[in-house]
């Protein structure tokens, strides 16, 4: 099996990087792990498995990321994973919001690491795909380094050899998620130090990371990163990834030929009856910062939505914004 590299990856986000975002994802980065939104074991087993795990070949490499604290049933809901032929799964020790912690799973996990190892001694006994755990720095009051530290160990102890560390501790009581990712502070250096502790370790940081040129200090000191809502509002960034840590001979993609390869997968989506805005509303940030840029998200935000609005509508607006930007330069160059 070939060896992933997650030296770039981009992270699991709820109703936000599903199969549309990652098909879209890859048209501007063949190289970068994506991760699916989390799904749990409990759906997994009971659920549409079509509807909740079916993507297409054109996303590999792609990790599938699962919810769950029963080692049985989080081990049953891998083999269906790598059996749909997912590159990697992931186990989220991460998610703090109430409802994942009703079902005991996701961030509150950080302060059983005894149960987490079980899960995932139990997923790795069960598929030869790589299992691997996101986590934060620490939860609620059980935020000391020895104890990050101490997680991390018991874990390493089951040959689970991969860690994508969200830098920052959760609060489990009385925060909601957006305020997670936002309000504790960032501490990269404790991530660091892991990765100096821990040389064996595969370590991945995650957390506010928002251009290539801060991708490239973490990566000085730990072994991938992983971006989040950087890599969703302003996806442009990803098409200059493959040229600058897989491959230099790599062309960055450019934002239209990425949006063209998604003319041909939306006829398909909308022949399967799909809507068009399931896909484009991924888009949107693809111009950000670009001076057509809101001229684009709203030609798409106005067009897009309808039931009956059909795949030309892609490259409608590639052509009205790049007929646009070839017009401003030439206007620029008189
Ligand atoms: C809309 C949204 C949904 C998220 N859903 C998940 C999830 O399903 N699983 C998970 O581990 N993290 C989830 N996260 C957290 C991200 O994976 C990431 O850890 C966090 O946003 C910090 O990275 P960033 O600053 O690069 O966005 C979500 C984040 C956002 C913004």
């Amino acid at each position: 099996m070939k060896e992933l590299s997650r030296k770039f990856c981009v992270a699991p986000m709820m109703d936000w990087s599903d199969r549309h975002c990652r098909f879209f994802h890859r048209q501007l980065t063949r190289h970068a792990v994506l991760y699916t939104e989390m799904v749990t074991a409990d759906a997994v087993l009971r659920g549409n498995r079509e509807r909740l795990l079916g993507f297409s070949s054109d996303e590999h490499p792609v990790a599938l990321q699962l919810g769950g604290s029963d080692p049985a049933k989080l081990a049953a809901a891998a083999e269906v994973g790598a059996e749909f032929g997912y590159d990697e799964i992931n186990l989220n020790v991460g998610c703090p919001s109430d409802r994942v912690q009703e079902g005991r799973f996701g961030a509150c996990l950080m302060a059983e690491p005894g149960l987490v190892a079980d899960c995932v001694r139990a997923m790795r006994d069960r598929v030869t795909i790589p299992v691997t755990v996101k986590c934060r720095i620490g939860i609620d009051d059980q935020d000391e380094e020895r104890d990050f530290q101490r997680f991390i160990e018991t874990l390493a102890d089951t040959g689970c050899t991969t860690f994508i560390v969200h830098a920052r501790k959760a609060w489990l009581k009385g925060r909601a998620p957006k305020e997670n990712r936002e309000v504790p502070p960032l501490d990269y250096a404790r991530v660091y130090r892991l990765k100096q502790a821990k040389p064996e370790l595969e370590i991945i940081i995650n957390g506010g990371i928002e251009s290539l040129d801060a991708c490239d200090d973490h990566l000085r000191h730990v072994d991938g990163v992983m971006l989040g809502r950087a890599a969703y509002h302003d996806p442009a960034l990803l098409g200059a990834v493959d040229r600058r840590y897989f491959d230099p001979a790599t062309p960055e993609r450019h934002r239209a030929e990425a949006l063209l390869a998604l003319v041909p997968y939306a006829e398909r989506h909308i022949a399967g009856g799909g809507r068009l805005s399931n896909i484009t509303r991924h888009v949107l940030g693809l111009y950000q910062g670009r001076p057509r840029g809101r001229l684009f998200r709203r030609y798409l935000s106005e067009t897009a939505n309808g039931i009956e609005a059909r795949a030309h509508i892609i490259s409608d607006a590639v052509h009205l914004i790049e007929r646009g930007e070839v017009a401003e330069a030439a206007q620029a160059a008189q």
